[in-house]
């Protein structure tokens, strides 16, 4: 039974005045429990594209998608909200999800911290944050709710090699167990901690 699974989903988009551009052609898209899967591709090939529809942020043109209510967002730029702290930050979606409460969210929303290890940080802003530890504040608030799957939006993209190689640590040794991992990356080094690597070229996903 896959946890995220995708039929024949296409995405076409409109600009006035412009032929229309199909950037999804028929994607299929199947991911086991516990599966880590790598998604390559150049740039502008459509793989935000596919990771926004999976989160259910973009709606495909066509096709079936099919995700559990439970998952987690890792954006490439972080969207942090700028005016909570970083324990706020990583709580966030326990209020919307109700998974989770009070105490026992406060405790799995520091044990996170500390595991990414930003324990001495929690009471501070994302601004006073430099970029990788934003990434990792990020990378806590996707676990939070303990996901069936996360998806990632090259988490490494924005930052150093040495910084990049300590977020792929925590997020094979994070989803480890349970938690599925859909990763969209332009890195070989990201691709190496999945257990399966597709690449998405002229509309579909190989
Ligand atoms: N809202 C939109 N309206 C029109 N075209 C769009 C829209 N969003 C994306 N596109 C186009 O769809 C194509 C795929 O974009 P997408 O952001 O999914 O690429 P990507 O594979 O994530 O690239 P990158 O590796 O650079 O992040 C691009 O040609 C882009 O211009
Ligand atoms: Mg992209």
């Amino acid at each position: 039974m896959a946890v995220v699974e995708t039929v024949k989903v296409t995405k076409r988009f409109r600009i006035p005045g412009q032929p229309p551009v199909e950037v999804l052609k028929g994607v299929d898209l199947s991911v086991a429990p516990g599966e880590r899967v790598a998604i390559l591709g150049r740039s502008g090939a459509g793989k935000s594209t596919l990771l926004h529809i999976l989160g259910g942020l973009l709606r495909p043109t066509s096709g079936r998608v099919s995700v559990p209510k439970n998952f987690g967002f890792v954006f490439q730029a972080y969207h942090l909200m700028p005016e909570l702290t970083v324990l706020e930050n990583v709580l966030l979606p326990t209020l919307a999800r109700g998974t989770l409460r009070g105490g026992a969210a406060k405790e799995r929303a520091k044990a996170l911290l500390d595991a990414v290890g930003l324990p001495d940080r929690m009471d501070h802003l994302p601004a006073e944050l430099s970029g990788g530890e934003r990434q990792r504040v990020a990378l806590a608030r996707a676990l939070v709710t303990n996901p069936e799957v996360v998806f990632a939006d090259e988490p490494t993209g924005n930052l150093d090699s040495m910084t990049g190689a300590d977020i792929l640590k925590m997020l094979a040794e994070l989803s480890k167990g349970s938690t599925a991992l859909v990763m969209v990356t332009h890195s070989h080094e990201a691709a190496a901690i999945c257990d399966r690597t597709l690449t998405l070229a002229d509309g579909i996903l190989k």
